[in-house]
């Protein structure tokens, strides 16, 4: 089993490069299938979700080549199958979206129910009433969700809540479908909008994504593209958050400012100074940071994927802090083992009060899903003397070469079996 070690209580400093948005990644790749031509995929983050994807896309009958690190060339045409069993998804939550392609495709998909991390329950009704509003009949057998149509035809679709998922799942569905679909109170993450832009290139048409009304004329054919993936928000604000919690100064290039204003807002209150440029931003933090309540909510409120991250910077603040989580049930899990460093935070419901300790302590810690596990590196950076965070498997599933780029900003850390461990040595 592979950890992180890390000798925290050094500053970052320096600069990092963002890759390719994860959550764009996971909707783009699947989308390929409704090309009737090969397609060029690039800067697609090196990620273990985008490799489960890929290999997904192959088994479909996908012709995958791979042009460099972060481009390949993805040939739908041969792409027959139309099953994505539990072993093809491996737990994955975008796996969901070979629903919506494989529906908009070939009128028929049967895909093994979505995992992914464990915030508690993680409905896909609103997916389905998508699918059902457009003709499909979807039906749960022998544990794979079976979704078929005799023909897909544009409907009105309003989601009872903003979901990401559900947004994306439909407008994989209607991009081919007869007539015109509307999706209201459609979420307005930037993947939404690069995932629209993708389809956009390929001859579909898409308008109003990014906005909360989302409307789609289906057209006959999608042709082939060339197309890269825009930089990840949530990647960018958790090296913003780093810098800013190590007391650090780092330029984090490759961004797009506007994706991250509510993570800028938040830092600045907290204390941290920020510059913004055309394609970078700098963080750089002097003293303790500042207490801070935050509430995370749909885009371009402040993102729920980048709670646990700024909820461990506050654990250090001088006050108080309130966080609230507005979208997932159970996305407080990571603190038990924050608690473990010496955070002192209460969790009631979906708020935990968090009363700023001078320092963390290093200790042994989990990652207990992918954010909480990008959390506990930044922990494992701030306190003084050696961490180590397990379970790792989740933080290698959205963050691209986190040990080089942090190794890159002056941080200890390495990548570890068991039997590495000191411990185990002195054993
Ligand atoms: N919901 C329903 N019914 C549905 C769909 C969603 O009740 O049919 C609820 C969920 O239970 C949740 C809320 O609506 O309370 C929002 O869920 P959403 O569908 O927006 O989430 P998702 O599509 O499953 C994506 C990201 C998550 C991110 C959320 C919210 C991907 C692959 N995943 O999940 O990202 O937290 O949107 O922004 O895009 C991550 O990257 O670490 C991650 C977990």
């Amino acid at each position: 089993m592979e950890k992180f070690l890390i000798n925290g209580g050094k500053p970052l400093i320096g600069r990092v490069h963002i890759s390719g948005a994860k959550n764009a990644a996971v909707a783009i790749l699947p989308a390929v299938l409704l090309s009737d031509e090969p397609c060029i995929i690039e800067n697609l983050p090196q990620i273990s979700d985008v490799s489960t994807l890929l290999s997904s896309l192959s088994k479909l009958g996908a012709e995958i080549k791979t042009i460099n690190k972060t481009s390949v060339s993805i040939d739908p045409r041969r792409a027959s199958y139309f099953v994505v069993t539990k072993e093809m998804a491996q737990g994955m939550r975008a796996s969901s979206y070979f629903l919506g392609a494989l529906l908009g495709r070939n009128n028929k998909a049967r895909v093994a129910p979505p995992g992914g991390c464990d915030f508690g329950v993680r409905p896909i009704d609103q997916h389905i009433k998508g699918f059902e509003a457009l003709g499909a009949y979807v039906a749960i057998e022998n544990g794979m969700v079976d979704a078929r149509a005799k023909e897909l035809r544009g409907s009105s679709i309003y989601l009872d809540m903003v979901s990401v998922g559900a947004t994306i799942n439909i407008m994989l569905a209607a991009v081919k479908a007869k007539g015109l679909t509307i999706i209201e109170n459609a979420a307005r993450e930037p993947h939404i909008v690069d995932l629209a832009n993708f389809l956009n290139s390929m001859g579909a048409d898409i308008m109003g994504a990014g906005t909360g009304v989302i409307k789609i004329r289906g057209v006959e054919h999608l042709h082939g593209t060339q197309y890269s993936i825009i930089p990840d928000q949530i990647e960018a604000g958790t090296y913003m958050v780093a810098a800013a919690a190590t007391g650090g100064d780092v330029t984090i290039e490759n961004v797009t400012p506007k994706h991250l204003e509510s993570i800028i807002a938040k830092l600045v209150e907290t204390g941290a100074e920020i510059e913004e440029f055309d394609e970078a931003v700098r963080v750089k933090m002097t003293g303790r940071p500042r207490r801070c309540n935050i509430k995370t909510m749909p885009h371009p409120g402040f993102p729920t994927d980048m709670q646990p991250q700024i909820a461990t910077l506050l654990s250090v603040a001088e006050g108080t802090s309130i966080v609230t989580e507005g979208v997932w049930e159970g996305r407080f899990r990571y603190v038990e083992q924050l608690t473990l460093m010496g955070a002192d935070i209460q969790v009631d419901g979906k708020s935990a009060v968090i009363t700023g300790v001078k320092n963390l302590k290093p200790a042994p810690v989990r990652a207990v899903d992918l954010r909480a596990g990008a959390a506990m590196i930044i922990a494992g950076l701030m306190a003084e003397g050696q961490s180590t965070v397990e379970d790792i498997s989740h933080i290698d599933r959205g963050y691209e070469l986190i040990t080089e780029k942090l190794s890159g900003l002056g941080a200890d850390i390495k990548r570890i079996n068991d039997y590495d461990a000191p411990s185990a040595k002195l054993a």
